[in-house]
């Protein structure tokens, strides 16, 4: 599927920079100019030092990724990787994902969310700063192109039941699986992110599921 308005935009000076910035979507920036191409656009939210993305986007060249991270010292070892990787079809963002997607995504654009090993705030008073929550799955869902998907992992019972509860919950999505993988004989190094390498190797379980939105792609 490709998307309108894929040109590039001149306020976008070098399609090659990594590195995007909220200001120049407040220039008029489209979310499809960003890449100069009409390819599909899937987001990471919390991408860390960026391991999922960079990998995924090797492998995945007709597809554009935008990585999401809002803490410096994260955001700019991802910057660092992608650069050496120079992956044409990453773009980076340091912001809150949560203050962007629902700000400058319009509705029906996004063929996939990837939400890995969020924060997962055990302390109950703190629970309310999961990302993971009804409202915000119901701005994810009308930001997905029909049929396009929202994927969750954790290391976390408890979230992961929260994520299952708010998924199921959500009208308009479909639960498309729900896993829990047991660590044992895994090798670590097949860990999609940084995280879930880091708990393979700490030999815990990890918990996935994923959710459609209903419809087929035009
Ligand atoms: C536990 S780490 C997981 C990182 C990566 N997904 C992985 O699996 O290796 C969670 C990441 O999400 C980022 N994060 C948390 N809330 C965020 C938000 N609202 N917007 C963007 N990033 C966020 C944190 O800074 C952190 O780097």
């Amino acid at each position: 599927m490709t998307f309108p308005g894929a040109e590039p935009q001149q306020n976008f000076p070098d399609a090659c920079d990594v590195e995007i910035f909220t200001r120049q979507f407040d220039d008029g920036l489209s979310l499809a100019a960003v890449f100069g191409n009409g390819n599909p656009i899937e987001i990471e939210i919390g991408s860390g030092k960026g391991r999922f993305i960079i990998s995924t986007s090797r492998d995945n060249p007709g597809i554009n990724y935008i990585g999401i991270e809002r803490a410096y010292k994260f955001f700019s070892l991802m910057k660092e990787r992608a650069q050496e990787a120079r992956p044409g079809n990453v773009r980076l963002l340091r912001t809150e994902a949560d203050y962007f997607i629902p700000a400058y995504v319009p509705p029906g654009s996004v063929q996939a969310f990837h939400i890995y090993f969020p924060d997962p705030w055990p302390k109950t008073k703190h629970r309310r700063r999961r990302i993971v929550n009804p409202d915000f799955f119901d701005i994810l869902r009308d930001r997905l192109v029909p049929g396009g998907c929202i994927n969750l992992a954790t290391d976390f019972a408890e979230y992961f039941k929260v994520m299952l509860k708010t998924g199921r919950g959500c009208a308009g999505l479909v639960e498309l699986y729900s896993r829990t993988i047991d660590p044992e004989g895994i090798d670590p190094e097949s860990g999609a992110t940084h995280y879930e390498r880091k708990y393979l190797m700490h030999g815990r379980t990890i918990y996935r599921a994923a959710y459609k939105k209903a419809g087929v792609q035009g």
